[in-house]
C-alpha cells in the first residue's frame, strides 16, 4: 500500500520528516499525560487535545492514500492545512485539536469552501474523503457556542431546566430559550424532553406512558453540565458513560434540531428501515429516516422509521435510545464512537433504556410504544401471492397445485389484478367475475384470503361512478393542496387523492368501505402497501410551492434529493398537522384504521400487513420487507431485516420468498424456503412478468426440499404461536438475534446469519450459492439436532454443519421444551392433530417450556382470561405437566407423542400416569427416548417417569 502511494509521498518527504519528529515528541508527551492523567476513555474535551494531536498525525499517513483520490489543488492546501494545525494545536484558539474520528460536522446541510466554514466559526482541516464522505472538513471546535442551563430544579417526576442560547446559530430561526424536563419514569427508562417553551410545536401524537411520580433507579447516574448544557447518563455498576451530550453543540431551530452523543460502543443495533447487516456500521455513516417506495438498496431511505437504537456495551450490559419524533431525520454515526441526531422539527422527546439486559432494553422500549399484537392462528401458516394471478382460475390453480404436491398452505392472495383499473374496493367483472365464490371456495377449504388495497383513491372518474372518493370528497378525508382541494398525485389507478388517516373521519370512512366490500368478498386480512405514501409523481400533478417546509434549510439523505421525491407535498396539510411533520406516519394511521376496521367488521383477530412502519407499528400490524429482488444478496440481508424488525416491536416480519424483483433459481428458492419457514410472516411473493416461483413449479427434489421445510414449520406453529403470545403479553421477541440471548458472550454480538425463535431453537440456514455446509456460531452449552436429536456440546464455538439443499439446520437448546403439533395442510388440520413435545435435557436432566393455547382468533382471548396455558417440566428422570387456566378449546387436544433427548442411560420401564407404557423405544447412539401413542388429553395434568 505505502509502495503504491510513492508519488505523493515523495513529494512530501520533506513534510514527513517533520512529523516524524513530532511524532516522537508527541508520543513521548502522551505518553506522560495518560500516565499522570485520568484513563484515557474518561478524558474530557479539555485534557483530551494534546492526545487527539497524536491520532491527528497518524491521521495523516492514512489520509495520504484518500488525498490520491482528491484533486492535485485539495492536496496540496490539505498538506500545508494538516502543518498549519499541527504547528498551531496546543495554542489554536479555535480550539481546532480534535481527534478527526471525534470531529463533528459544522456543514451538516451544505457544502463549505473553507473561508464559509470559519466564518461560521468552524475549524476546517480537509482529511480524508470530499465531504459529505467521512470525516467533517468543517467541524465544530471545542467552546462552539450552545444552550446554557439556568433553573435546573427538581420537580415530582424528574428535573426541570432553561437552555437559553445567546448566540444564534448559521441555521434560519434558533429558539433561543428552551425548556429541558426530565422524567424518571419505571425501573430502567428515563426521558428527557427539548421544547420550546412559549410557542407549541408538533409533537408525536403516540401516547406514552404517563408517570406522576419519580423513581429513583439503581441502574444509572444522571448529571448536567450547565456551560455549556449537556446531559451525563451513567450506568452506576460500571460507571460506564452511556449517554453524553457535551460532545457537540445543541441546535433548536425552527427546522433543525441536533443533538450528538458518545457512544460507550462500537456495538450498535437499530436506526431502521434500512438494507443493513445486524450491527451498523461507525465509519461515518448516515442513516436516513423519511418513508419512501424504493427496491431495499444499501444507503437508502426505505419503507419504514424507527428511530431506536441499542448498543452493547463491554461487558454484556445494554442501553437503548428512542427519539420520538417523527420528521424528516438524518442520523450520523462516527468512530469515535459518537452519534448525532438531526431532525427538522418537532421536538426533542428522548427515551433511555436502561436494560441492563438487551432483552429488558426492548421490553422497555415496547413499554413505550406498545407490545405487539396477537396474529390469528392461521396468519402463522404459509401465504401464497403474486402479482400476475390475472383471473380467479388462475388463482384458483395455486390452491389446487399446492394440494396436490401435499404442500401446506393457509392464505391465498391477490395483487392488484383483481381490481377493476387497479381501483380499491372494486373487482374486475370479467377476469374476476366469480370472485365471491372463490373465496368461498378457499374457505370451505380450510384457507383464508387475503388482497390488497392500496391507500391512493382514483379521483378522475366522473362523479358518481366511484364511491370511495365521492364519499370521501364529500367527507373531506383526503389530504389538501396549498388551495384546500384534495391534493392529487398518480398511483397504480392513474390521478389519485390520498385519505388523511389523522383525521377520525378517514377512519369511519375506511370502515365503511372495508365493510362495504367485505359484504361482497369475505376476505380475511388486508394488505396494505404503497403507503409511505407512494407517489410516481413528485409532490403532486400541480408540483409543489415553493415555501419553508418544501425547502428546508437542511434535507436529509434522502433519496431523490427532495422530500417531495416519490410522495407528496411537504407542505400538503393534514387533519393533525402539515405532511411536512407526519409522512414518517402515513403507513402507521393506515395501518391503525385497518386494524380498527377489520376488527369491526370480522368481530375477530385482524391480520393486517403494511409494507411502511414507524414505531408503535406491531401493536396493529405486520410488515414485509418490500420489493427485495431473487438474489442472493437479498436473501442475507432478510435475516438480520427479521431480527431488527423483533427489536422494533413488529415481530409479524418476513421478506418475500424467493425474492419479489428478478427471476429465482431453484436453488435460490429452495434455501429462501428454508429460512423463509422461519420468518415469523411467511409469505412467497413475486413481480409482474417474472417466472413462477410456488413451491410446486420446481423438481421433484426441489419440491421435497421444501415440502419438508413447510411441514417443519407447520409442526412447530404451537411454539410460534406460543411465541407470539409472549411477545404480545410481555415484550419478548419472536425471532431473536443471538445477542440477545447471549449477551454476555461477545461472540454473539455479530452474530447474523443466524436466528433464533424464542430462547429454545437456533436456526443455521444456507445463505449462500452452491454451499452443502453451513458454519453456524453456537454458545456455550449442549444443542440437539431438531429432527436426529444428535448433540453439539459446544464451549462456544463456530461448528460446521452438513446442509445439503433438502436440509435446514434447526437446534434444540438444552433446558427446553418445545411444544409441536403433527402438521397438516392447513392450520384448520393441523390444530386437530395429535400434540408432540420436545424435550432437551440440560446437563443435570431438567427442562422447562409452555404452551399457549386459544381458539386462535377470537379478539382479547388474553385479556379475558380465555385460554390455557400448560407449563411443562422435566426433572429426575420425569416430565409433567400443569395447565393453568383450563378452558374448553383444549378439550380436544391429545398429546400424541414425547421424544425426550440427552438421555444418557438407557430407560428400562416408563410410566405414564403411573401406567406401564410399552411402547417406548431409545436409540443409544443419539441417545434418545420416543414415547409414542399416547393420547393425553392436554386439559388434564399429565406425569411421565422412566427408570
Ligand atoms: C409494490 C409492492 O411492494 C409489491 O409487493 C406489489 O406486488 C406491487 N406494489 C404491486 O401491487
Amino acid at each position: 500500500m505505502e509502495r503504491k502511494a510513492m508519488p505523493i509521498r515523495s513529494r512530501r518527504a520533506p513534510y514527513l520528516a517533520v512529523l516524524m519528529c513530532l511524532i516522537l515528541l508527541l508520543t513521548a508527551v502522551f505518553m506522560l499525560v495518560v500516565h499522570w492523567s485520568v484513563p484515557a476513555q474518561e478524558a474530557w474535551m479539555g485534557s483530551r487535545a494534546l492526545k487527539v494531536a497524536i491520532v491527528e498525525v497518524d491521521e495523516y499517513y492514512l489520509s495520504v492514500s484518500d488525498a490520491r483520490k482528491v484533486s492535485q489543488v485539495q492536496s496540496e492546501t490539505l498538506q500545508k492545512h494538516v502543518l498549519k494545525t499541527k504547528a498551531g494545536a496546543s495554542n489554536d484558539p479555535l480550539q481546532c485539536s480534535i481527534s478527526p474520528q471525534s470531529r463533528f460536522d459544522c456543514a451538516p446541510e451544505k457544502y463549505l469552501t473553507q473561508d464559509q466554514c470559519e466564518a461560521r466559526g468552524c475549524c476546517y482541516i480537509p482529511t480524508g474523503p470530499n465531504p459529505p464522505m467521512g470525516q467533517p472538513w468543517c467541524f465544530f471546535p471545542v467552546g462552539f457556542p450552545s444552550y446554557n442551563m439556568e433553573n435546573l430544579t427538581t420537580t415530582d417526576t424528574g428535573y426541570s431546566a432553561s437552555l437559553t442560547r445567546s448566540a444564534a446559530t448559521f441555521m434560519p430561526k434558533d429558539v433561543m430559550k428552551l425548556q429541558m424536563d426530565v422524567f424518571l419514569e419505571a425501573m430502567g427508562r428515563l426521558r428527557f424532553t427539548i421544547r420550546d417553551p412559549a410557542h407549541k410545536r408538533y409533537e408525536v401524537p403516540l401516547q406514552t406512558p404517563s408517570v406522576t411520580a419519580k423513581v429513583v433507579s439503581v441502574l444509572y447516574d444522571i448529571q448536567f453540565s450547565s456551560n455549556p448544557f449537556g446531559l451525563l447518563i451513567r450506568r452506576k455498576s460500571s460507571g460506564l458513560v452511556l449517554v453524553n451530550t457535551t460532545v457537540a453543540p445543541l441546535f433548536f431551530a425552527d427546522q433543525y434540531l441536533q443533538i450528538s452523543t458518545s457512544l460507550p460502543s462500537q456495538h450498535v443495533y437499530g436506526l431502521g428501515e434500512h438494507l443493513t447487516s445486524l450491527n451498523l456500521d461507525l465509519n461515518w455513516t448516515k442513516v436516513t429516516f423519511w418513508n419512501r417506495d424504493i427496491v431495499p438498496t444499501a444507503n437508502a431511505n426505505l419503507y419504514g422509521a424507527h428511530p431506536f437504537y441499542l448498543v452493547m456495551e463491554d461487558g454484556g450490559t445494554s442501553h437503548g435510545v428512542f427519539l420520538l419524533n417523527s420528521n424528516a431525520m438524518d442520523v450520523v454515526l462516527q468512530p469515535a464512537p459518537a452519534l448525532s441526531w438531526r431532525t427538522t422539527g418537532g421536538i426533542l422527546d428522548f427515551y433511555i433504556f436502561l436494560g441492563p439486559e438487551p432483552k429488558t432494553v426492548v421490553r422497555q422500549f415496547l413499554d413505550v410504544i406498545g407490545y405487539p399484537f396477537m396474529p390469528p392462528y392461521w396468519g402463522l401458516g404459509f401465504h401464497i401471492c403474486r402479482w400476475g394471478y390475472t383471473t380467479t382460475n388462475l388463482t384458483r390453480n395455486v390452491v389446487t397445485s399446492m394440494r396436490a404436491a401435499g404442500m401446506p398452505q393457509d392464505v391465498q392472495w391477490n395483487d392488484l389484478d383483481y381490481m377493476d383499473s387497479k381501483r380499491d374496493f372494486t373487482y374486475n367483472q370479467q377476469n374476476f367475475s366469480d370472485y365471491p365464490k372463490m373465496v368461498q371456495e378457499f374457505h370451505q377449504k380450510g384457507l383464508r384470503y387475503i388482497m390488497i388495497v392500496d391507500p391512493a383513491i382514483s379521483s378522475s372518474g366522473p362523479p358518481g361512478s366511484y364511491k370511495p372518493y365521492d364519499d370521501g370528497l364529500k367527507r373531506g378525508v383526503f389530504i389538501t393542496n396549498s388551495t384546500g382541494q384534495p391534493l392529487i398525485g398518480k398511483v397504480w389507478p392513474g390521478e389519485t387523492a390520498f385519505p388523511d388517516f389523522t383525521n377520525p373521519e378517514t377512519h369511519s370512512w375506511w370502515y365503511d368501505m372495508v365493510k362495504e366490500f367485505h359484504e361482497a368478498v369475505e376476505f380475511d386480512g388486508l394488505w396494505i402497501d404503497m403507503n409511505e405514501p407512494s407517489n410516481f409523481v413528485a409532490g403532486s400533478l400541480e408540483g409543489c410551492p415553493n415555501n419553508e417546509l418544501e425547502n428546508p434549510p437542511y434535507v436529509p439523505g434522502v433519496i431523490g434529493g427532495t422530500l417531495r421525491a416519490s410522495t407528496l407535498c411537504a407542505s400538503s396539510q393534514q387533519h393533525l398537522s402539515s405532511h411536512y411533520n407526519i409522512h414518517n406516519l402515513y403507513g402507521l394511521t393506515e395501518a391503525i384504521a385497518s386494524h380498527n376496521a377489520m376488527v369491526k367488521v370480522l368481530g375477530k383477530r385482524p391480520f393486517v400487513i403494511s409494507r411502511s412502519t414507524f414505531s408503535s407499528h406491531g401493536h396493529y400490524a405486520g410488515h414485509w420487507t418490500g420489493d427485495v429482488y431473487s438474489t442472493w444478496e437479498h436473501l442475507y440481508y432478510s435475516v438480520p431485516a427479521v431480527m431488527l424488525f423483533n427489536l422494533y416491536g413488529v415481530p409479524l416480519v418476513g421478506a418475500d420468498i424467493c425474492g419479489f424483483g428478478k427471476n429465482t433459481t431453484e436453488e435460490l428458492c429452495v434455501r429462501w424456503t428454508q429460512i423463509g419457514a422461519f420468518y415469523p410472516f411467511m409469505r412467497n411473493h413475486n413481480e409482474y412478468n417474472t417466472q413462477p416461483q410456488e413451491p410446486y413449479v420446481f423438481s421433484p427434489r426441489a419440491q421435497k426440499a421444501m415440502r419438508s421445510a413447510l411441514l417443519l414449520r407447520y409442526s412447530l406453529l404451537p411454539y410460534l404461536y406460543t411465541l407470539f403470545h409472549l411477545a404480545h403479553s410481555t415484550g419478548e421477541t419472536v425471532a431473536r438475534p443471538l445477542f440477545l440471548e447471549f449477551p454476555a458472550d461477545s461472540n454473539t454480538w455479530n452474530v447474523e446469519r443466524q436466528l433464533l425463535w424464542g430462547e429454545a431453537l437456533l436456526v443455521t440456514p444456507v445463505l449462500l450459492e452452491g454451499q452443502t455446509e453451513v458454519n453456524g456460531y453456537f454458545p456455550a452449552g449442549t444443542w440437539y439436532n431438531l429432527t436426529t436429536g444428535i448433540a453439539i456440546k459446544s464451549r462456544g464455538q463456530w461448528v460446521t454443519l452438513p446442509a445439503p439443499i433438502d436440509i435446514i439446520n434447526v437446534h434444540l437448546r438444552a433446558g427446553y421444551i418445545i411444544p409441536m403439533q403433527v402438521p397438516g395442510l392447513t392450520t384448520v388440520e393441523s390444530r386437530s392433530n395429535g400434540m408432540q413435545l420436545c424435550v432437551a435435557l440440560s446437563s443435570d436432566g431438567a427442562a422447562r417450556g409452555e404452551l399457549f393455547w386459544d381458539d386462535g382468533d377470537s379478539l382479547l382471548t388474553f385479556e379475558k382470561e380465555d385460554y390455557t396455558r400448560i407449563i411443562f417440566l422435566a426433572a429426575k428422570n420425569a416430565v409433567l405437566s400443569i395447565p393453568d387456566p383450563v378452558k374448553s378449546q383444549v378439550d380436544t387436544l391429545k398429546l400424541q407423542d414425547v421424544t425426550v433427548y440427552g438421555l444418557l442411560n438407557p430407560p428400562k420401564k416408563v410410566l405414564v400416569n403411573e401406567i406401564p407404557n410399552t411402547d417406548f423405544s431409545y436409540r443409544l447412539d443419539t441417545q434418545v427416548l420416543t414415547i409414542p401413542k399416547l393420547a393425553l388429553p392436554l386439559g388434564s395434568k399429565f406425569l411421565i417417569t422412566w427408570s
